[in-house]
């Protein structure tokens, strides 16, 4: 019987009995318990993908556009994890990882090290298609998945997951704690930021003109078009002290994105992060969004315990 309710429900975002079972029990890495997809989570999956298409011909960077044709990814049925890395692991060696929700900072960028991407199993409601505050399978791999197909996009990301390591040091090394603290809750601020403008929500100068490669843009039929050809935007030429010093919402299209020179320029950006969080420059940014949980702040902290 519970099988039965199980596969009646389906795998919809915030109402999975699987997936919350395994989050009360604790359960971060989970299996992707295909079989339990409702008709109508495919159906989910069918009408956002095909609305994408035409939208990702015209506004993704071409590196996305041929990740997605890497991928073979199904128009019609949810995409079975396996099947995506059976594909994507031979191109960079990256791979996509089911979890059960949220997963705390230094466990999400030690992963990205190692090249795996945290990747939701859940779709969103049938009556939500445009809008969610929670990442699901939809924005996990038709969104960030195609842009780890390629290697130059692939190294950038590792080399943001091992600023993670960095940031641990600098901070276990001051061991006045609250200063500890402070620190930490600002270099983290800064790092998700930069993720936010760049990872998530960045442009591209191209041969073919402004093009995106974050995955929220590319994963939302509204801001996607919105990102591009509005006049309420502002894009600018990426500067990393703006970048990490300037709030977000996410609740709302964005009025502010940040434009990148490619993925050389992207990837030296990190380095430079790197270098100022060694340096100390990350130590106090601007207040504001994101907060920091603190499970993000435990998830360094705890590393060394007992040291
Ligand atoms: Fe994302």
């Amino acid at each position: 019987m519970p099988q039965l309710l199980e596969r009646a429900e389906g795998l919809t975002t915030a109402q999975a009995p699987f997936v919350l079972a395994a989050q009360e029990r604790g359960e971060l890495y989970i299996r992707q318990p295909y079989e339990l997809y409702s008709e109508e989570n495919h159906e989910t999956w069918r009408r956002l993908y095909s609305r994408m298409v035409p939208r990702w011909e015209r506004y993704a960077n071409e590196q996305f556009l041929a990740g997605v044709h890497s991928l073979c990814l199904n128009p019609d049925r949810l995409p079975r994890l396996e099947e995506v890395n059976r594909f994507l692991c031979p191109l960079t060696g990256f791979r996509a990882k089911a979890v059960s929700g949220y997963v705390p900072a230094y466990v999400f960028f030690d992963c990205l090290r190692n090249r795996e991407f945290p990747t939701t199993v859940t779709i969103r409601p049938a009556d939500h298609l445009d809008y969610l505050p929670e990442p699901d399978i939809f924005h996990d791999i038709s969104g960030h998945v195609p842009m780890h197909t390629d290697r130059a996009f692939a190294d950038t990301l590792v080399r943001f997951g091992e600023c993670a390591h960095t940031a641990a040091e600098r901070v276990l090394s001051i061991r006045n704690e609250a200063l500890r603290l402070q620190g930490l809750t600002s270099i983290l601020r800064a790092m998700a930021r930069f993720f936010w403008f760049t990872i998530e929500f960045g442009l591209m100068n191209t041969r073919k003109g402004l093009r995106a490669y974050g995955s929220g843009l590319l994963s939302s039929f509204g801001e996607l078009e919105h990102s591009m050809s509005s006049a309420e935007v502002q894009r600018y030429p990426i500067q990393l002290e703006w970048a990490i010093n300037q709030p977000f919402e996410i609740n709302h299209y964005q009025p502010l994105l940040f434009v990148v020179d490619g993925f050389d320029h992207l990837f030296s950006l990190v380095d430079k992060l790197e270098g100022w969080m060694k340096a100390g420059r990350l130590d106090n940014v601007e207040a504001g969004e994101p907060g920091v949980s603190e499970a993000d702040l435990r998830s360094f902290l705890e590393l060394h315990k007992g040291d």
